[in-house]
């Protein structure tokens, strides 16, 4: 199972992906936990990558392309794996392409997840995650078990700083701008599917895994 999970911030590709990481056993690489977990230690792509990502802005392609390289390229991916917020422009699509001609390999399926962009704005707002095991909770719709605290790890739950309200329209723009010509650009090689992020999130797994098992991926 070689996947992208493609759509605009706070759709929920995030929740998705990692239900059918663990549904499948594929690992999920998801080119924003890997930039985060940079920050946090401090490393010198975290250094540059936060000033790109406190603006809401992509991180250079060069960055993210060597992520995802570098990460293929472990022994745990050789089965399949799932990419969740890359590739983001359509130079990262074509490189995508290159390494996975160079491995002989080729993608499934792009799912492309979407939902009305005031459900977005609700989502992203109450987002709350893990700062230690990048758990996802939302404080309406999915939320942890004891306040504030990580049903994982006990952590003490954040706000994303590009969760703010100026920063996500700057990631929705960008969205707009560089992200969203790659629906085109996969519907055009055949691989898109479209997939409707409303609704809870255990319906929207079940379209999912339903349209998976349609394109005889799962
Ligand atoms: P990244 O971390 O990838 O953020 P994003 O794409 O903006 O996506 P999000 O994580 O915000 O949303 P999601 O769709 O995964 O939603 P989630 O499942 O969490 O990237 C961050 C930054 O890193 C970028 O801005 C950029 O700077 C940089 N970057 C990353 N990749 C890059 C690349 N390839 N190139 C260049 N730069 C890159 O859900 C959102 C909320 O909704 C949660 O609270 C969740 O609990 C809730 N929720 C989920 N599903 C449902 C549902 N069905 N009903 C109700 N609530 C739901």
């Amino acid at each position: 199972m070689r996947l992208v999970f493609l759509g605009a911030p706070g759709v929920g590709k995030g929740t998705q992906a990692e239900l059918i990481a663990s549904r499948f056993r594929h690992p999920r690489i998801s080119t924003g936990d890997i930039l985060r977990e940079a920050i946090r230690s401090k490393t010198a792509m975290g250094l540059q990558a936060k000033a790109y990502m406190d603006r809401g802005q992509l991180v250079p392609d060069e960055v993210v392309v060597g992520i995802v390289k570098d990460k293929l390229a472990e022994p745990a991916c050789a089965d399949g794996f799932l990419l969740d917020g890359f590739p983001r422009t359509v130079h990262q699509a074509e490189r995508l392409t290159d390494l996975l001609n160079s491995r002989k390999e080729r993608l499934d399926r792009v799912v492309n997840v979407s939902v009305p962009r005031d459900e977005v704005v609700r989502r992203l707002s109450g987002r709350r995650s893990c700062p230690t095991c990048q758990a996802v909770y939302h404080v309406d719709f999915s939320p942890p078990q004891r306040a504030g605290r990580c049903d994982r790890c006990g952590n003490e739950l954040m706000q994303r700083s590009d969760d703010q309200r100026e920063t996500v329209e700057a990631r929705l723009s960008v969205y707009d701008a560089q992200t969203a010509p790659l629906v085109q650009y996969y519907r055009e090689r055949g691989l898109l599917s479209d997939l409707d992020g409303s609704g809870r999130v255990e319906e929207v797994q079940e379209r999912l895994v339903k349209l998976l098992a349609e394109h005889g991926v799962a």
